[in-house]
């Protein structure tokens, strides 16, 4: 008789049931939706990311379906902090935790944002954005390894909760960016935020998006975040959440194979609905059945054996 294998994941002192986390951004905005992500089946969920401040976002058209993938310059809209936690606290007690995704445009905002939310115990960790492309002020801080040390670290020093540091793909040398956040104290990382990119409308000869440029999401970025992933984790020895293009089973055992920690989803939910979580998660005991293995913990990793 075979057992069933094992889907949960520990890490940073949080149990997660299985290795399907919802990316930040993705209906990650109220508390209800939150909870339907959960009941969907999802391990955890990462919250849209919020600021100190409440923020508008850039004008409409700011999300385009280009098929292989989605391009957006949604710009950050949110309630600001304050809101967003009486939001969070109707979610207490929820079987999966909660991490709570935030920006800030400087390092003083950054430790407002640490003082506040390290009281607040819905949240479990912190993944900090410092990669949205389209932004100003913002995607510029992931590019540079000395501003992303300053920040992760002077988050640190103010919050006493695991922090994982969302990096960007937009970089010559992802893993040089990786080693200033571990440096600064990340006790985690995930990649990837989307790719910088455009789209034109040949009819009116314009940019499609609003804010010209945008993040590229969904399969078509996949192969570049598992490049990401393996590089990181040949290098540094740092739990990594994988993320980009993820929509079936193969796909994450894909990036736990490169060495993934566990994953996150984003664009196929916003695609597809929330009945992926059932449908991965059936693909993946499939998987794990098939080949023998009793858990995920035996298939991370695996493709850097030399
Ligand atoms: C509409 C949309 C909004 C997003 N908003 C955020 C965000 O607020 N913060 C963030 O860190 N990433 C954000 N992302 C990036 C996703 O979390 C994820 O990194 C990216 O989409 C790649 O994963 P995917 O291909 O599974 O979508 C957003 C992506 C999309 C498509």
């Amino acid at each position: 008789m075979s057992i069933e294998p094992t889907l949960n994941v520990e890490t940073l002192g949080l149990r997660f049931r299985n290795p399907l986390i919802l990316a930040a951004g993705i209906l990650g905005l109220t508390a209800p939706i939150l909870k339907r992500v959960i009941e969907s089946g999802a391990g955890g969920v990462v919250t849209k990311s919020i600021g100190l401040k409440p923020r508008k976002g850039h004008p409409n058209p700011t999300i385009v379906d280009l098929d292989f993938g989605l391009l957006n310059s949604m710009g950050l809209p949110n309630p600001g902090l304050e809101e967003f936690m009486k939001e969070l606290e109707t979610l207490r007690g929820l079987e999966a935790p909660i991490i709570l995704s935030i920006y800030a445009f400087s390092e003083d905002e950054l430790v407002e944002i640490g003082r506040i939310v390290s009281d607040f115990d819905v949240v479990s960790a912190v993944e900090l954005n410092v990669s949205c492309p389209h932004v100003d002020g913002i995607s510029e801080i992931a590019k540079n390894p000395v501003l992303v040390e300053s920040y992760v670290r002077a988050l640190k020093r103010h919050l006493d909760k695991p922090v994982i540091v969302k990096l960007s793909p937009n970089v010559s040398d992802i893993v040089r960016i990786a080693e200033a956040a571990v440096d600064g104290g990340a006790d985690a990382l995930t990649a990837i935020n989307t790719v910088r990119a455009m789209s034109i409308d040949i009819e009116v000869g314009r940019p499609v998006l609003a804010g010209i440029f945008g993040g590229l999401s969904g399969p078509a970025i996949r192969p570049i975040a598992v490049r990401c992933v393996y590089e990181i984790t040949e290098s540094l020895n740092v739990p990594v959440f994988g993320c980009g293009g993820i929509e079936t089973a193969h796909d994450v055992i894909e990036f736990l194979m490169a060495g993934a920690t566990a994953v996150q989803l984003g664009s196929v939910i916003a695609r597809g609905g929330l009945r992926v979580f059932k449908r991965i998660l059936k693909g993946l005991k499939d998987f794990l059945e098939r080949r023998g293995y009793s858990s995920i913990d035996e298939v991370r990793g695996l493709a850097h054996r030399r």
